[in-house]
């Protein structure tokens, strides 16, 4: 038996000790006297959550391990305080089969293999192309717990349309990065002041908005849940809670960056504030940080998106989209 013993941690505004007991929670109480062998943690000035779940990271395995690892993404949730993380399916190959989700559980097993624990969410579409539906009923008995078409939004309503019947008879959550392709394209941050002034191409908040609206209303026609992602803009705020009011099963989720940074980060050419949706306007965190407050945003997760340091030191335009989130998640948010 081991036990493991945290004494005088904060947990919801009180002082509190916390036994776990071979792993498991055993009590939470003001004082607990420490069994024998006991390892004693003193959390003095420091407080108690449960382990935090992340709904969207990317992995970047298979495919682009200079960039993060199964192993290496892990250790950063572990950081974070993230017990469980959903990886999206951006790799190369697109998990988009079973064999590539077996295989990043797999790596978790072999890194971590008392977690923190992965979820994989299968592609939506073959290779990410929004042209042919993937095999959902694979892909969920393979380990899979949602699916989505990631960062590159299915332009064909028609297929989205199946997509959305076909997850919800399986019981899994469509996760839908809003994005409309046509006013996205080739964009590289927020239209504004900030673009206009850096002469690099924006793309309007209205991007993120009307592909988010199509999302809901047909979730509501088909009365099957979806799932919106990084939400980043008060009119997709509004939208969101249009549909909320009307009853539609549409839930969203905001990241900490998303509350706390705004587009003039990019000024000078910030190759590390380049991210997709790309930071809007004060008036946007704003709206992010009451949504969130309201419970218009259901839940925050990171994005988690890490990039090699060479691959961000190039020309704005030429820099991939995110940067890591989990390590610091709580700290920024908090
Ligand atoms: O900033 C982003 N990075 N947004 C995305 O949608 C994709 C992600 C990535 O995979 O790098
Ligand atoms: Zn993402």
């Amino acid at each position: 038996m081991s036990s493991l013993l945290i004494k005088n941690a904060r947990y919801l505004g009180d002082s509190v000790d916390l036994l776990v007991v071979d792993g498991k929670v055993q009590s939470l109480s003001a004082s607990i006297n420490a069994p024998a062998d006991a390892e004693i943690v003193d959390a003095a000035g420091k407080i108690l959550f449960p382990s935090f779940i992340d709904v969207h990271t990317h992995l970047r395995e298979p495919g682009y391990e200079w960039k993060e690892t199964v192993a290496t993404g892990l250790s950063s949730a572990a950081h974070g305080g993230f017990g469980a993380i959903l990886c999206m399916a951006n790799t190369d190959p697109v998990n988009d089969d079973a064999a590539v989700t077996e295989q990043i559980l797999e790596s978790a097993r072999r890194s971590w293999p008392n977690g923190p624990r992965v979820h994989p969410i299968g592609a939506a579409t073959v290779g990410l192309k929004g042209e042919e539906l993937t095999r959902m009923s694979e892909l969920k008995d393979a380990g899979c717990v949602a699916i989505s078409n990631d960062g590159r939004p299915v332009g064909n309503t028609e297929i989205f349309r199946r997509m959305l019947e076909y997850a919800a008879d399986l019981d899994l959550i469509v996760i839908d990065h809003c994005e409309d392709p046509y006013l996205a394209a080739k964009s590289h941050m927020n239209e504004g002041a900030t673009s206009g002034v850096l002469g690099v191409k924006g793309q309007p908040d209205v991007a993120e908005t009307i592909q988010a609206s199509r999302s809901i209303l047909l979730a509501d026609y088909l009365g099957v849940p979806v799932h919106i992602a990084h939400v980043s803009a008060k009119r997709t705020v509004d939208i969101i809670a249009w549909g909320k009011s009307r009853g539609v099963k549409v839930t969203a989720e905001t990241t900490p960056h998303y509350l706390t940074l705004d587009d003039t980060a990019v000024n000078g050419y910030n190759t590390l504030a380049k991210v997709n949706p790309p930071l809007r306007t004060p008036t946007d965190v704003a709206a992010m940080r009451e949504a969130v407050k309201t419970g218009v945003i259901d839940m925050l997760a990171t994005d988690h998106a890490p990039h090699a340091a060479h691959e961000k030191e190039t020309p704005f335009d030429e820099a991939p989209n995110g940067f890591t989130g989990m390590d610091l998640a709580l700290t920024i948010t908090y």
